[in-house]
This record gives structure tokens, sequence and C-alpha cells, in this order.
């Protein structure tokens, strides 16, 4: 582990237009310097770098960052990964931290599994080349599959013999250790102490992590057998968790990088004939359903995702399954159905590359078309199926998080559907409100009725560098751009003062600044904010207003959780501009003297949608109430409505009086 006195003094050191150039030629701009993103192709400079702000980003393709997050892009590394590259460029010695005893017992633990699995991919490799059996057998089972010796070589695939513990005593007598053979599942417990090999007479497939490290085996039998499953896999252990893992992510990330898109397919033969084919942004989920923690792997990479499945009906629902819990994550997903009966191995190894290309690139759907097609052939008439088909594609706009996103696709549905936009907005927004129905708290007072607070804070500790941890998966929300836009203001100024108030009893001035103020206000109301990373960044930045010289926007912009950096620095370029309300009130360049008018009245717009939302509740469950007939319940609701009309009032008020006594 490197100590953060280390990590701070790279980030200090690390000078952004020096870490650029080494890939960039650069020109003075002004303050700034512009030159060709490095990150997509283009004729005309998008790619600006900050020295004052020690960032870069490009206004085309968006990538971008302090120069930590431009070195893990560029080489492709982890966060712990690039502070060690730009450690070496300034010759910064890397202080270790000291571990602790379990962690060195868990570090060593991992070490030894991986060198194990290492060794156990080069003798499944040699067995499959060098032996004669696994010529025989192996060898001549991938080349009857129609797989070259580069792609065999490539993907490191391997051969295991026909022998009870032919691999445990080879590994044994070169010294590994019992324990680690168990361990990674490569050998399993008998009786009396003795042990064997889960993987007997199969060809082998080794599974990556993004790094290339061997974390576990598939192995595959060779010829259809009743008892046997086609495919034995390692266990879960220490080092591999399958719902984690997408094979193929080490082989294909320079190239889903490269061309934007990545094919997410079923299985390892599939990976490997599209390579073969010269396709390889390609990755597998290996037969599971596709977790949220493989899609943000791919994430990483690109937000575009091809979903490429077998046309029959297994692949279809596997297909239909896949598509929201990828939209639900933020990325674009399109469907490409092949032939009914064919799978991307057997289909790409039919035709030449560029047919197979072509083929996607005319069959390639948006999820809306391929959804509206296969609803309908199953709807055909009749209109209660088609308004269930309806309400299931709305229901996938409803997941999509980002709201510009959201109204394209209404738009192209819309269009599809012969439906107007409105009718489907507010349909979307009745998904919506179900939901957020479903988790509401009871109703209080104050304005916090329908707004879900977050789980307590941890307290605030910083993440250790490195992958995020695995996120909650969250429901996008109606307010996430009230939040966001308050957020805007926190990274941006968040130490600037935006009033001071008289103690009433000593007389001393104090002075609110941005965080102080927007804590204070949002307390006061007892909001919490929704969107767990808005309130993770506003919990951190609480913490380390505390301290003497907090300067928010760098504290955002080096942050290690690169969720919080790359949204820091997305804020920090005007990425994220000013809402329409707030351009009518001030212009980027003016807002610094504005924060007094313009924080109170981002607080007041988030507290007036959470009203606004809860008015709504309210009419609803009055108009459900009136075709009950319960007519008391619609007086009691009749009485909610008129308070919370009336907390609008004066929350209009206040904000009102506030700009116009202080200024
Ligand atoms: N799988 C598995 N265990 C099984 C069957 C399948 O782990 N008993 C996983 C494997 O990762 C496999 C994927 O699910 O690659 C897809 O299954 P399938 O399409 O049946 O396998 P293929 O890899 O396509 O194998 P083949 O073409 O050789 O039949
Ligand atoms: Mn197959």
């Amino acid at each position: 582990m490197i100590d953060q006195a280390t990590i701070d003094r790279i980030i200090d050191t690390a000078q952004i237009v020096d870490v650029v150039s080494d890939y960039v030629s650069l020109k003075r701009r002004g303050a700034n310097y512009i030159g060709l993103c490095p990150f997509h192709n283009e004729k005309t400079p998008s790619f600006s770098v900050s020295p004052a702000k020690n960032i870069c980003k490009c206004f085309s393709c968006g990538k971008g960052g302090n120069p930590i997050h431009f070195i893990m892009e560029h080489e492709q590394l982890t966060f712990v990964e690039a502070l060690r590259f730009l450690a070496k460029k300034y010759n910064i010695e890397i202080e270790e931290r000291e571990l602790s005893t379990e962690e060195k017992q868990s570090q060593s633990d991992r070490e030894a599994m991986l060198i194990l699995n290492s060794f156990a991919q080069e003798q499944f490799t040699k067995n499959l080349f060098d032996t004669e059996e696994g010529r025989n057998v192996g060898l001549s089972y991938f080349h009857e599959r129609g797989f070259r010796n580069d792609i065999i070589r490539k993907f490191q695939l391997g051969y295991s013999v026909e022998l009870r513990d032919g691999f445990s005593r080879e590994a044994l007598k070169e010294g590994y250790n019992r324990d680690y053979l168990l361990k990674t599942g490569l050998s399993m417990d008998g009786q009396n102490g003795v042990i064997y090999d889960r993987f007997r007479g199969r060809v082998m497939f080794p599974i990556h992590t993004l790094s290339g490290k061997v974390l576990a085996f598939g192995g595959r039998i060779l010829r259809k057998a009743d008892k046997l499953a086609k495919y034995v896999n390692s266990p879960e252990s220490e080092i591999y968790h399958k719902s984690n893992e997408l094979y193929g992510i080490y082989f294909a990330k320079a190239a889903i990088q490269k061309y934007d898109r990545c094919f997410l397919v079923e299985g390892y033969t599939d990976v490997l004939s599209m390579h073969q084919a010269g396709i390889e942004n390609v990755v597998a989920s290996s037969g599971t359903a596709l977790t949220p923690g493989q899609i943000r792997m791919i994430h990483r990479f690109t937000p575009n995702v091809t979903v490429l499945y077998d046309g029959d009906a297994a692949g279809i629902k596997a297909s239909v399954r896949g598509i929201d819990l990828i939209l639900k994550e933020g990325l674009n997903v399109k469907v490409v159905l092949l032939p009914d009966g064919e799978d991307p191995d057997s289909f790409s190894q039919k035709q030449s590359s560029s047919e197979f290309l072509k083929y996607i690139e005319e069959n390639e759907t948006d999820f809306i078309r391929f959804k509206t097609e296969l609803l309908t052939s199953e709807a055909k008439n009749d209109p209660i199926k088609k308004a269930e088909m309806i309400s299931e594609i709305l229901k996938s706009i409803a997941i999509i998080p980002d709201h510009i996103i959201r109204s394209v696709y209404i738009r192209e549905t819309s269009r599809i559907l012969e439906m107007g936009e409105e009718v489907l907005i507010a349909e979307i927004n009745k998904i919506k409100l179900g939901e957020l129905e479903n988790e509401k708290k009871p109703m209080s007072a104050t304005a916090r009725a329908s707004y879900q607070a977050p789980p307590p804070a941890s307290t605030a500790e910083l993440p250790a560098p490195g992958p995020a941890p695995e996120a909650v998966p969250f429901r996008s929300s109606v307010f996430d751009r009230f939040e966001l836009a308050i957020i805007r203001y926190v990274v941006r100024y968040g130490e600037q003062p935006v009033m001071s108030v008289a103690d009433e009893e000593t007389g001393q001035e104090y002075t609110y600044r941005v965080i102080d103020y927007v804590i204070a206000d949002l307390n006061q109301d007892e909001i919490a904010f929704q969107h767990p990373l808005y309130a993770r960044m506003l919990r951190y930045a609480e913490e380390a207003a505390s301290q003497d010289n907090f300067v928010s926007e760098t504290f955002f912009l080096n942050h290690p959780d690169s969720e919080i950096s790359r949204l820091a620095t997305d804020l920090a370029t005007d990425r994220y501009t000013l809402s329409k309300i707030h351009t009518k009130f001030a212009t980027i360049d003016e807002e610094n003297d504005k924060l007094k008018d313009l924080v109170p009245r981002a607080l007041f717009e988030l507290k007036d949608a959470i009203i606004r939302m809860d008015i709504r509740l309210i009419n609803d469950q009055i108009k459900q109430a009136g075709t009950e007939g319960d007519m008391e319940k619609v007086m009691r609701l009749m009485v909610n409505l008129n308070e919370k009309n009336e907390i609008r009032t004066l929350l209009a008020k206040e904000l009102g009086d506030r700009i116009i006594t202080r200024f």
C-alpha cells in the first residue's frame, strides 16, 4: 500500500502540462493549452489543459481529469498503478504503508494463489502442445472446432490430463502448497488426506483479470456425456468472484477503448471465434446473468454495449434480462440477434469478418426497437397486450438515469409507437412515482416527506485508493439535477464566503462559506441528498472543510474516489452548464460574485421540487380515494395538501425576502 503522504506528494509534483506533453503536442492558448485529444480521433484540437487547475479535459469526448486520471486512461492502469507510474517519472520514492498482520496474510494468500494458477496455466498449455494425449485429444479438438494456434496461444488455452491426480502431484512435487491447491480449487480433498484434480481430461480456458493474471479456469468436456457437466469451473475463492469477472476483458480492453463499443456474448468459445475473426472488443458473461459489477467494468472503457445473443428463445430472454440492467447502470445498449440456432461462435466461423461485421451493422437495433418488435409480434392485435407492451418499454426508459438520454428515447418511442411524447412522459413519471411511493416513509409535516433519506453516514471514511467498492445500485430520481446544481456550487466555490451573520449575543461576525451554508440549510430542513454519489461528496466536503486550507475544487479534483474526481473535473470545466433558471440570474463569469443569491436559490429549488412531488402524490391519492368513495380520506388529504401549498408559498417568500434584504 502506498501511504497517503506519498500520494499527496505525487499529486503535488505531477504537473498536468508536463504529464500530457509526453503524449500530446500542446499549444498555448491564453491561460490554457490545447492539443489533439489522445482518446479519440480528431482533426481540430478539443483537448484542453489547464495548468491553474492542474487538469485536462477533452471537450469533444469528455475524457480527462488530473494527471493521475490522464495516466490511468492513457496507459490503462489502475489508480495505484498510475501513482507508481508517476512516482517513477518524478523520481519520487514510494513509501509503502506497513500492512497489518491480517492484510499481509490475505495479500500473501492471494499472491500465492495467483502464482499457483499461473503455474497451472503453464502446465495445461504444456500438456496441450507437448504431450501426445494433449495433442491427440485436446489440440485436435480445438482444431476441429476451427480454432487457430495463434488464438489458442493468445488465450493461453490448455488441456488437463486424464489422470486422477496428475496435476496435483506435479504441483506438490514442484513445492506448491497443498493449502493453496485446495483454496484455488485446482485440487479437491479426498479421503485420508489424499487430494485429486478438479480438472481431468478437459480443454482448459484460463480466466484473466483486467491486468492479465489468471484467476480461475473453465474446463470443457470433449465429448457429450450425459453424466458430466459440459463445463467445470474453478470455485469461488479469495481471488475469484465469478460475478465480478468478465471472460476476455484483458484481451479486449484496448479494442473496446479504441472502437468505443463492447460486444457482449455468452460463452468462452464465442469470444475466441470473434477474436479469430478480427473482432477483439468482445467479452463474455460466462453463461450467468449479467451483474452490475460486470457492467461497471465495461463502463470503465466505454458506455456503449452491444449484446450479441443467439436468436432462439433462450437467447432473447437473456438479452431482455440484460438490457434493463445495462440501462440502469447508465450505459447505452444495442442488441443484435443472430439467426436462429447460431451463436457468435458458429456464426463468425461461417463467414468472413467483414461479412460478420456487416451483419452486425445491419441488424443492430436499439433496445426500444428490439423490445417493440419483440412485443409487437407477441401482442398482435390484442389491445390489452399492446398496452402491456408499451408499459414494458416505458419501464425500461424510466430506469435510465440520465434525463437527456431518457428524453431521446422518449422521442424515439413516440415516433415508433405513434404516441404523443407528453403521454409517454406522463406514464414514465407515473412509473417513477410508483417506485417512490413504494419506498416512501410516512409523511411528515416538513418538506422531506417523499424524500428518501440515505443510510446513515458511515463515519465518512475515505475509500482506499484503487477500484471503487461495489456501489449500491440506486434509482435515479427526479431530484438528481437539483442536487447536482448544489454539488456544483460546493465543488466550485465550497470555500468561498456566502454571507456573514452576527451572533446575536456577542455581536461577533461569523462567515458562512458555501459548504457551511449548504450543510446548515439542508440540516435545518432535515434533507439528505438522495443520490449516493452527491451525498458522499457532501459528506467528504463537510469533513474536509474543517481543515484550515480547504479549497473545495482542489480537494475534489484530487479525490482518490475516481467517480468523485471525474465528476469534479466535469463540474470544474463547465461541462455541466448552468440550468436555464440559473442562467437567468448569472453567467458563469459572474457566478463567483453572486453566490449569496445563487446558492440559496439552488437549495430552494431542491426543496420546492420535493414539495411539488409531495403535492403530486397527495393529488393522486385524493383521486384514488375519490374513486373509492372514501370521503373522509379525501378530506384528510385535502388538509394535508393545503399544508404543503402553504409551505411552498412560505419557501418562495423566504427566498424572495432573503434576496431583497441582503442585496
Ligand atoms: N457455462 C458453464 N457451465 C455449464 C455451461 C455453460 O459455466 N455447464 C458457461 C461457460 O462460461 C460457457 C457459457 O456458459 O462458455 C455459455 O454456455 P454455452 O453457450 O453452452 O457454451 P460455449 O462456451 O458456447 O461452448 P460450446 O460452444 O463449446 O458448446
Ligand atoms: Mn457455443
